[in-house]
This record gives structure tokens, sequence and C-alpha cells, in this order.
């Protein structure tokens, strides 16, 4: 049985209060399965309150949505590796398409923060998708390489190891409309060969745009996909648990 990973992404819901009911929530619903862990990355301002809400269960873990690269400074708005940490953060996410495209994220900045993560004791999570018209012009495995490149060439193979790679079709993304679990597969299989030419040949690859109650067991069923990194449909405390206790195939 391959170990599966659930990540909950928030996005800009659930404040301090309103993530503390939802952990209470999700607790009730849910108890330590073998073989599957679930992060959740809640907004900045809600971390200690879930770290707190959540701590004293190994299975689960709580992450940031973005971090700066710098370690600190006169960056106004921004939180650093060291502040999430402080506030409960074992991981961040990196790259996710929603920074990319409103927050002008280049793959340069994916770099520095992949490598403030892993300085900083944080596991990132770097995102990575090609948007519609990329993958109608025939490019998907073109972006992808790029962004993985953009963001991972330089780093020695132990480094690479630690990270943690959500495939993400932008297309996909809060749209209703996920890729294939064949079409992420062959996606996911390219990302694998890119990694284990990089040193990391046991990469740890989420499937992530539009994973539902209804497709997640078809997406987990596909071998190269080791979990999923889900946004609206992590929204709901009780729904969410029932997706990671349901989702394996
Ligand atoms: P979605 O978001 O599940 O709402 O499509 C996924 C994500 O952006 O990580």
């Amino acid at each position: 049985m391959k170990s599966l990973l659930f990540a909950a992404n928030w996005k800009m819901h659930l404040g301090p209060a309103d993530a503390r009911a939802y952990c209470t929530t999700f607790l009730a619903h849910s108890a330590p399965m073998p073989g599957r862990e679930v992060w959740f990355f809640p907004p900045a301002a809600s971390l200690e309150a879930v770290s707190g809400a959540l701590k004293g269960r190994a299975d689960l873990r709580v992450g940031a949505q973005d971090i700066h690269w710098e370690a600190k400074g006169a960056y106004t708005g921004a939180v650093s590796a060291g502040i999430v940490s402080q506030a409960g953060a074992r991981a961040t996410l990196v790259g996710h398409s929603e920074r990319r495209k409103i927050f002008g994220e280049t793959d340069a900045d994916t770099a520095r923060k992949v490598r403030a993560a892993l300085a900083g004791g944080l596991t990132p999570m770097l995102c990575v998708g090609e948007e519609l018209k990329e993958r109608e012009a025939g490019n998907t495995l073109a972006v992808v390489t790029r962004q993985l490149a953009g963001a991972l060439d330089g780093l020695s193979a132990g480094d690479i190891e630690r990270v943690v790679l959500a495939y993400e079709p932008v297309w996909a993304i809060g749209t209703g409309r996920n890729a294939t679990p064949q079409d992420a597969g062959a996606v996911h299989r390219q990302i694998r060969t890119w990694l284990a030419g990089h040193g990391a040949p046991h990469p740890r690859v989420l499937y992530g745009g539009s994973v539902n109650l209804g497709n997640i067991a078809a997406l987990l069923a596909e071998a190269e996909i080791d979990g999923v990194l889900v946004g609206g449909a992590s929204l709901e405390p009780d729904g969410w648990a029932q997706l990671v206790r349901t989702g394996a195939p």
C-alpha cells in the first residue's frame, strides 16, 4: 500500500476563530489512519490557531501558503520561514499558480523560496502546472520542466529529496474540471523522471485541481499519484475528513 498525503489549501479562507472551530469538527470526524498524512495550509494569521488545535496528532501537519525568501527585514506584508515556523508551520507551499498569476511570482522567486524553506527547516511543497493555452499548444511537459528547473536547478540531490511536488494544471484549479488520472499520471511520470535525473528517485508527487469526493478514488488509483492538494473541497471540515477517509482505492 502506498502512503498518501492529503493537503488542504485553504487559500484566503478561515481566520483564527473559524479555523479553531474547523479543527474541532475535523478532529471529531477523523482518526489517524496508517499510511496517511493530512497537511493543512491555512492563511498565515491562522497558523498558530491550527497548529495549536491539531497538536498531539502525529499524522497532521501545518504549513504556510507562501513565504518570503529573506529571513527578515523591511518587507511589509511578508512572512519568513522563521516567522511561520514560530507559528507552528513545518512546510510551505511554493509557486502556487495563484502566486504566480495574481502576484507575479517568477521561477527565480520560487528558487529563492525553496532555498529559504529548506534553510529554515520547512518542507517546500513546490506547485507546478500548465495553463490551458499551454496544454492546447502541446507545451505541458515543457512548461512543467521549465518550472522544475527554475525552482530546483543547482540544489543538491539531498535537498531535492526534501521537496514535495504538486502538479496542478492551472485550468483545473477551482473550475470543477480535473485532469484525467491518465493525463495527470503522464505528467507525474515526467516529473519523476526529471527528479530522478537530479538525484531524487523517490519523490512525493501530488495532484491538485478540482479534487473532490467524486474523483479522488480514480486519481489515487493512478500509481504515479501519491496524494492530493485540495482547495475548495477542503473548506468544510466534515467533507474534508470524509475525503481523507474514503479517498484510497
Ligand atoms: P481546487 O484548488 O481544489 O479548489 O481546484 C486546488 C489548489 O489550488 O491547490
